[in-house]
């Protein structure tokens, strides 16, 4: 019934998925849940980290009660269907110290951090946080990079990359065919190294869900086999193994 769609994908790992229903703008109900996912698990999706929007004072052993319950749902789907916790956080000033202090969540209890900034903020903005948060011993991964303008300009990506911040793209901004610049853009992330991570960004069923496919036939063609099992499983596991991934580009 769950046949894998993508074979390159079974076994991916999500680490950006807003499945948590009534936290954020994600899932409105368990039923939502269930059917995103079923969808991710038919795509290959074997692991799926639950990141619902940060929001100050926000009861996060809650939060916790409620990606065990999302787990419960995964393991009636499929017994290897794992679910972890984390959260995607706009960046603030304080964000070290809040992580550093239990106020908001890191990826699966690792020292990346799914942080993200609003569309036009500026490079020197982004720099700045990638750089304290570093210093904090934080390892900031940069949600959906194909939204801020600023990283457009030529050497900028690689410019974070080498100050320590890894950048993901979401699946569907790989898909809808090469004249546009977004995603052209990504693809072109994609293929040089500077972005090594992946993930749906999933929210519903309707105009988010999560959706690998045409990504995956796009990166299996020009990248091979390999490239396309460090994207969806190696790199994302890393993380899950709280392990540093070295800063290089391919
Ligand atoms: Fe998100």
């Amino acid at each position: 019934m769950f046949e894998a769609a993508n074979q390159g994908l079974v076994g991916g790992i999500d680490l950006h998925a807003h499945v948590i229903p009534e936290v954020d703008d994600g899932a409105g109900g368990w039923e939502e849940s269930a059917r995103l996912l079923r969808c991710a698990y038919g795509q290959g999706f074997r692991h799926v980290v639950a990141t619902p929007h940060f929001r100050e004072g926000q009861n996060l052993q809650r939060l916790q009660e409620l990606a065990d319950r999302l787990s419960g749902l995964a393991k009636s789907i499929a017994t290897d269907y794992e679910i972890s916790l984390g959260q995607e956080i706009m960046y603030f000033e304080e964000l070290p110290e809040t992580l550093r202090e239990g106020g908001a969540l890191t990826l699966a209890k690792s020292r990346y951090v799914l942080t993200e900034f609003l569309p036009g903020d500026s490079f020197s903005r982004i720099y700045r946080a990638v750089r304290q948060l570093q210093h904090a011993s934080y390892i900031p991964l940069l949600a959906h990079a194909e939204r801020y303008l600023c990283l457009r300009e030529r050497g900028r990506p690689e410019l974070l990359v080498q100050s320590g911040a890894h950048l993901q793209v979401n699946f569907r901004s790989l898909a809808g065919g090469g004249s546009d610049r977004r995603v052209r853009w990504c693809r072109k992330q994609v293929l040089s190294g500077t972005v090594r991570f992946l993930a749906t960004d999933m929210h519903n069923m309707t105009a988010r869900p999560p959706d690998t496919e045409e990504a995956v036939r796009w990166i299996r063609r020009r990248m091979g086999e390999e490239q396309l099992a460090r994207l969806v499983r190696e790199n994302p596991q890393s993380v899950l193994n709280n392990q540093i991934l070295p800063h290089r580009l391919i």
